[in-house]
């Protein structure tokens, strides 16, 4: 015979092990639980303290206690070879379809890396965008500096010097997005036909980019923890005539690798000493998981020929469209160029997100939604490794939101994409994240991305355990 606070542990066991309380989700607390199961609050603190012993729950000062990550599947490790040598990118069908679903609220939206809104300050964007059209209408009724407004320039300078990277408010050149960023910042140092070293896997939107200029892309491994390695790119850059290099050091898409300082120094020597433009992709820095924000590479060698991108999509919003590129050695290139693609970007989201880094509103968000993304990459790894077939792997990302799955040997990513289109389920298949990605063929077959940032609900549980029966199913039928 057990006593009762066993049994009632083994119920709450028996209900994390069914999904039904989550990684990160918080038990009720010890008082209302007592109520609801007419047991003495010493028996429910005994069960949780139960569970706690059995690494089921952690118990987290003040605030009660939560679901631990029990059901963490393999990480991921990589194999760093060398490159079979530069490619022209071919096209990617599928990353439009991506993307409309993205847009379309009837699909479960795993694909494309946006979060949804619950993860970004609606109230404080809507009132600042608001008292710029009560406080500013003759500013809203003519083309905005190329540029971009001087007020949002002073602030992003600001916030870059706070992160070690000391620069003008005239080197900011404010753009449609980090796309445009890159994409202009590629224009600036290449011409069609070059070769630029990139990262493998390789975030989509940067491969499209390279497609529209007529580049080759020299794809390297990069290691799912640290990135892109140094010696790999030494080896690369003794054999290729390389123009650029694209990277995204802090938190990258697809892998969530965070390359070590020691690291991006080497890197941007081994740039320098040959004249080749850095191109740094900073989307996700401010996504981390623990403290202190890392260091760009611009803020680490700022005398060096970088072009450092960044966006406000993955904090703010992704349909205020801005973003920023700070190159000093390129300041009036990325403007002429920035004017003769679309001469400026809107006056409205400029002045309210300036609004919003002024008033402190930012920092106060971004403390407060980067452990919602943790919590929900743990989440969902945790799922994954409860539902997907044994023999899946999953990064273990440091920040942003995005996890990058390997799916067991003959499992087909593509047809995983299209299958889960029918059930109303978007997700990323691998192949798009390789520079030659006609469906099935390219590397990563076998590999998809997850877009975490997500409403952690019955629905999502629902989804997942559908991908994982797919996934289950192929394997079947290939084994039949
Ligand atoms: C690494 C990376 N760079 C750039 C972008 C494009 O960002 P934006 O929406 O600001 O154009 C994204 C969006 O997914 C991204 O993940």
């Amino acid at each position: 015979m057990s006593f009762r606070y066993q049994q009632l542990a083994a119920e709450l066991q028996q209900q994390i092990e069914q999904g039904q309380y989550g990684c990160g989700d918080r038990l009720p607390g010890v008082r209302e639980l007592a109520k609801r199961r007419a047991v003495s609050v010493s028996t429910v603190v005994a069960s949780y303290r139960r569970l706690e012993a059995d690494g089921y729950l952690q118990a987290s000062s003040r605030s009660g206690y939560f679901v631990k990550p029990r059901y963490q599947p393999p990480a991921l490790s990589s194999k760093l070879q060398q490159p079979a040598g530069p490619v022209t990118v071919c096209s990617q069908q599928i990353a439009l379809s991506l993307s409309k679903a993205a847009a379309d609220p009837a699909y479960m939206r795993l694909g494309a890396a946006v979060p949804a809104a619950v993860y970004l300050p609606q109230h404080a964007l809507q009132k600042a965008l608001q008292q710029v059209i009560k406080t500013e209408p003759a500013r809203l009724m003519r083309y905005e500096a190329s540029r971009g407004a001087a007020e949002l320039r002073r602030e992003i300078a600001r916030r870059m010097a706070l992160q070690g990277a000391v620069v003008s408010q005239d080197d900011v050149i404010i753009t449609n997005g980090c796309q445009e960023a890159l994409m202009l910042s590629l224009k600036a140092v290449t011409q069609p036909g070059d070769v630029v070293v990139i990262e493998s896997p390789a975030f989509y939107g940067l491969l499209q980019a390279l497609e529209a200029a007529g580049l080759k892309a020299l794809a390297l491994p990069t290691d799912v923890q640290t990135g892109m390695a140094p010696d790999v790119l030494e080896h690369a850059l003794e054999q290729w005539p390389v123009k650029a290099c694209v990277l995204i050091a802090n938190y990258s898409n697809p892998l969530g690798s965070l390359i070590p300082d020691d690291n991006k120094k080497r890197i941007v020597q081994l740039l320098a000493k040959r004249g080749i433009a850095l191109i740094e992709d900073d989307t996700y820095g401010d996504l981390g998981f623990s403290e202190p924000r890392p260091g760009s590479c611009l803020a680490l060698a700022p005398k060096q020929d970088i072009f450092y991108c960044s966006t406000f999509s993955k904090t703010l919003s992704p349909d205020l469209r801005l973003g920023w590129v700070i190159a000093p050695k390129h300041t009036a290139k990325l403007e002429y160029l920035k004017f003769i693609s679309n001469i400026s970007t809107a006056a409205l989201p400029q002045l309210a997100v300036a609004k919003l880094l002024q008033s402190g509103q930012y920092e106060r968000h971004l403390r407060q939604v980067r452990p919602q993304y943790e919590t929900a990459v743990q989440r969902i790894s945790s799922s994954i490794g409860r539902l997907f077939p044994s023999g899946t792997r999953v990064s273990q990302p440091q920040g942003g939101f995005v996890l990058w799955v390997e799916l067991p040997q003959g499992t087909d990513a593509y047809l995983l994409a299209q299958q889960a289109l029918a059930e109303k389920i978007s997700i990323a298949p691998g192949t798009i994240f390789s520079p030659t990605a006609p469906a099935g063929k390219a590397r990563y077959g076998n590999f998809i991305r997850l877009n975490c940032a997500v409403v952690q609900d019955a629905r999502l549980e629902r989804a997942l355990q559908t991908l994982g029966q797919l996934c289950q199913q192929q394997l079947a039928e290939k084994n039949a």
